[in-house]
This record gives structure tokens, sequence and C-alpha cells, in this order.
């Protein structure tokens, strides 16, 4: 099995620059989830990320910074606007997909001319980004960023704990970072500059109000504008989803359903008036608690052998638009793990 290791301990850090200077992955605290990084300038490290995943290698990852500066070495006709949302909202959980700079392999953007960049917001994060880029500069290697998608197996939840990553990748990941549970526990928020419009092709913690605030112009999800198909892995109808067959209800049924099989189990908000036991899990009627958690208790219930999980409606509220795009997904389960 993987080390794990405290990203508290310098010695820790130290060790995780070394495995990727030496082109090894290493599994990587986040704000949002836990990711599986490489040198995002040596391919063949970033090969191994695919086949670590499992994942196809024309899903790109996103590229992660650890200075607004490395961007023009990643990225090419930085629009005005990356900028203005870099500066409000890095280091964070916002991700920008740009025109990418010729020197990026192919291997890290799925052979697209764009790239995803992100400056993750967790402290261990920033300080093996930061370190990494150092030792990249005393040798003088140009770069420092780290490609990293979700440290899952292709279709699977993301992690949000070290040992999930451990428990998901086994020895595929030799080293991982431990930066306890992560804050905000689902996906960034990914919006795409490269097409003129800013569009949001994935929701997540930061939103689209946020983001127009910001920009001063009008921000849309892409399935409200979409003509060509999405370019996102995590669009997949059914990116997320446990092996359990999950379905949303409301209250009542899930409360009738309960008292007739003891092998379903349940996730309910806290104003459902259900309590909690073995298999009924009670989550905050709030946004970002209930994204805090949702991963993590999908998982263990995956683990807890029922055979339906069930899951409480969310309020139709665009608060809980990135929470919904999540559960959506993880209730599908036509095609799963299918391109
Ligand atoms: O919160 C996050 O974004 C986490 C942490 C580790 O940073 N990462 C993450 O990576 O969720 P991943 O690979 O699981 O999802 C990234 C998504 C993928 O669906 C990918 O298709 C999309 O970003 N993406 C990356 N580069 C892209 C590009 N050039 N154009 C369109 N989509 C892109
Ligand atoms: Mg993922």
């Amino acid at each position: 099995m993987p080390e794990i290791a405290s990203g508290q301990s310098p010695e820790a850090i130290d060790q995780a620059v070394a495995l990727l200077r030496a082109g090894r992955l290493i599994g990587l605290p986040t704000e949002t989830v836990y990711g599986l990084a490489a040198d995002a300038d040596n391919p063949d490290a970033v090969r191994q990320v695919f086949t670590a995943k499992g994942r196809p290698a024309d899903h790109p990852l996103i590229v992660h910074l650890g200075a607004d500066d490395l961007l023009t070495h990643y990225a090419r006709d930085i629009p005005d606007a990356a900028w203005t949302l870099a500066e409000a909202f890095w280091p964070g959980p916002l991700t920008m997909i740009l025109k990418k700079a010729p020197d990026v392999p192919d291997v890290v953007t799925g052979g697209q001319d764009t790239v995803g960049v992100r400056m993750p917001g967790h402290p261990v994060a920033l300080s093996l980004l930061r370190a990494f880029a150092e030792a990249q500069r005393q040798a003088g290697k140009a770069g420092g960023g780290l490609a990293a998608p979700s440290a899952n197996r292709f279709g699977r939840i993301s992690p949000t704990t070290a040992q999930h990553v451990a428990d998901e990748l086994g020895d595929a990941v030799p080293f991982i970072l431990d930066g306890d549970d992560c804050q905000v526990g689902i996906e960034s928020t990914i919006v795409d500059l490269s097409r003129g419009k800013p569009i949001i092709l994935r929701p997540g913690a930061v939103s689209a109000a946020q983001l127009s605030l910001v920009l001063g112009e009008p921000v849309a999800m892409q399935s409200a504008v979409a003509s060509e198909p999405p370019r996102v892995s995590g669009s997949l109808a059914s990116h997320y989803a446990p092996q359990t067959p999950l379905k949303v209800g409301d209250a009542e049924m899930i409360a009738q359903a309960l008292q007739q099989s003891q092998r379903i189990a349940a996730i309910v908000r806290d104003d459902a008036g259900l309590k909690s036991q073995p298999n009924v899990v009670v989550l905050a009627n709030h946004p970002a608690a209930y994204a805090h958690d949702l991963y993590r208790v999908l998982r263990e219930l995956d683990a807890g052998g029922y055979f339906q999980i069930l899951v409480q409606a969310l309020p139709d509220s665009v608060a809980w638009a990135a929470v919904q795009d999540r559960l959506n997904r993880a209730a599908h389960r036509d095609g799963l793990d299918k391109p």
C-alpha cells in the first residue's frame, strides 16, 4: 500500500518533490477533493496518471499552479477576464479553460488546443506546488505546475481523505500527502474562457452569480447554451456514481421504504424529521455543509452492502446547483464508466 505522510511535515514535502522530479505520482490534498499529481511538463509521468486511474487518454487534466505568473507558461492569448478571475478567486475552487501554450504536452490536454488551470486553496497543495516549482527553477527547468485529476479510479467517487486515495488506487500511487478531509468536498467550478463568452462547464463552490459579479457580464452554464457536446469527462452522466443503485425521492417515500427493508440506506437532510442510524445519514440542510460530507457518505454507504441508496431530493434553488449536479450524476447508472 502507499505511504501516507502528514503534509505539515517539511520532510514529507521534500519527499513528494523528489518523487515528482523523478517522474513519479503522488496523492495531493486540495480544498475540493484529493488529486493524483504528476509533473505537468513530463509526458511520461502524466501518462502514468491515466494508467493509474484507468482513464481514457482523450480526457484532459487540470494543471495546478502555485503562482499566477506560471499561467503564461501553460496558456497563451490569456484574456483580461482570466487575470480578473485569478485575482478574485485564486487560490480557490475555480478552474479556467484557456488556449494552451505550445509547450504543454498533448497528453495533459487530451490533444485539445486548450488547457485547464487552477491554483488550489489548500495550504499543503500550495506548499508542495511552491517547493516543486522552486526545485525545477533551481534545476534550470521551466514550468513547475502539476497535472492532477481527482485521485479516484475513472468513473468513481472522488476521494476527500488520504485514506480514500489509498483505497482507490492502492500501489498505483507510491506516496500520499495527508491534508485531512477536504473543506469543499466536491470538484472545482470549471469556467471556459477559451471561446469568447465565459461558460461554466462544471458547477462548483464558486457560483455563476459570483463569476458574473466579478466579470460584470452574465456567465451561463454550458447545458443552457450547448449546441456542441460537452468536453468535460465530469459531464458524463454517470461520472460520480457509487456501485449501489442510487435513487432520489421525497422524505415521505424514504421513510416508508426504510420501514419496509433494512437493506436500504438513506441520505436525508436535517429538515426531514428522520433520525440518524447506521443506514440513515442526516446531512445539514445547507449546500456547503452538504457538499463537504456527500462523497464521504456515499463512499461509506456504498461499502455497506445495501441494495439501494435513497437520497432526499434537494431544494430547487441555485444555491444547490453544484450539489444537485453531482447527485444527478450519482443517480444515473446508464453507461457507467463509458466515455
Ligand atoms: O477540484 C478539482 O478540479 C479537482 C482537484 C484535484 O483539483 N480536480 C478534478 O480533476 O476534478 P478531474 O480530472 O477529475 O476533472 C477535471 C475536469 C475533467 O472533467 C476534464 O475533462 C476537464 O476538467 N478539463 C480539463 N482540461 C480541460 C480542457 N482543456 N477543456 C475542457 N475540459 C477540461
Ligand atoms: Mg474526476
